[in-house]
């Protein structure tokens, strides 16, 4: 009987395929992160492993895993996988796209619409009784009609948030490796270079993946570009802002505001950065909605089983 190793608790769509097509199961049962000796220890027999963000798979991971055919990540972001090495060893390396990128463009615009009006600053102030009178100018927030929004990444979730971002009228501007010409016929979308975009754009919302190019692709240079009082959304991996620029760009009140749901040091948010209140701090919850995550277990485990039965995975990230 072939064997998976799943490396932290999953919604049980995921776990059900399993039992469907007769592959049996060993769990960590937990949602905090298993160690690398406990991993290796018991997926040693597996002939598959159904990942985490929250887990580093290594070559040092692979080359202990002698049975293993594939790595299927429960997340879109596979930054956490030696996928290259991976791949070099005939080991499938999958993710789950699409299905969790109109959660994830929805939590963005809730972000950006949050930081824009200061949800988070109202909410306090009402909770703590200061709410006595209607004010003229009691927390005045920005407008997004008419403005500028500057997606870095148009990717699926980055295009997602450009659809939607349209409907409440910002002008979409974008950066992205290549020319997305469709996107600039359906949107008017405004191809520029980086820099043109942080220094022209009122909001900034960041859809890249995480590489070594992308990492701390916003720093403190890229923030003495920005507009003063811009707000920067980042729903994609913490470690592609410079978390030290950041909260100097906040000291400094450079931002209007910040909405992030992804942090440098995950899950870890420093004591700097938690002490502003203008800013927006969400425990990593993009695809954090029934649909998204039953989908994400469920295509992460068929993933495994179409490999297992010697057939290609639905969402390979490259072709072996
Ligand atoms: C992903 O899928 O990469 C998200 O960050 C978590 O859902």
């Amino acid at each position: 009987m072939n064997k998976v190793f799943v490396t932290a608790i999953i919604p049980k769509a995921g776990i059900d395929i399993f039992k469907k097509n007769k592959v049996q199961v060993v769990q960590h049962d937990s949602y905090l992160p298993i160690s690398k000796s406990e991993l290796i220890r018991k997926a040693k027999d597996c002939d598959a492993i159904l990942s985490l963000l929250i887990n580093k798979i290594d070559s040092s991971i692979i080359n202990n895993l002698p049975k293993l055919k594939i790595i299927s990540n429960y997340a879109v972001g596979y930054n956490n996988i030696d996928f290259l090495y991976a791949s070099k060893k005939n080991i499938w390396v999958t993710n789950t796209p699409d299905i969790l990128t109109n959660a994830t463009a929805d939590l963005t615009l809730g972000l950006l619409i949050a930081c824009a009006r200061k949800f988070r600053e109202a909410d306090i102030f009402t909770r703590k009784g200061k709410f006595k009178s209607w004010q003229s100018d009691l927390m005045l927030g920005k407008e997004l009609h008419g403005k500028n929004l500057g997606i870095i990444g148009t990717g699926r979730i980055g295009k997602a948030v450009a659809t939607r971002a349209a409907g409440f009228g910002l002008k979409i501007f974008y950066n992205n490796l290549e020319r997305d010409l469709p996107l600039e016929m359906e949107l008017k979308a405004k191809y520029l270079s980086l820099d043109g975009l942080l220094r022209i754009c009122d909001f900034i919302s960041i859809h890249t993946p995480l590489t070594p190019k992308t990492y701390h692709l916003i720093d403190k240079k890229k923030f003495a570009l920005m507009k003063q009082d811009a707000v920067l959304i980042n729903t994609s991996r913490g470690e592609v802002i410079d978390e030290r620029a950041l909260v100097q760009a906040l000291k400094s009140k450079k931002l209007f505001s910040a909405g992030l749901d992804v942090y440098e040091f995950e899950p870890k948010i420093t004591k700097e950065l938690q002490q502003f209140e203008n800013i927006i701090l969400l425990p990593h919850i993009g695809s954090a909605t029934e649909e998204a995550r039953n989908k994400m277990a469920e295509i992460a485990a068929q993933n495994i089983v179409n490999v297992l039965k010697g057939k290609k995975p639905l969402t390979p990230v490259m072709n072996l």
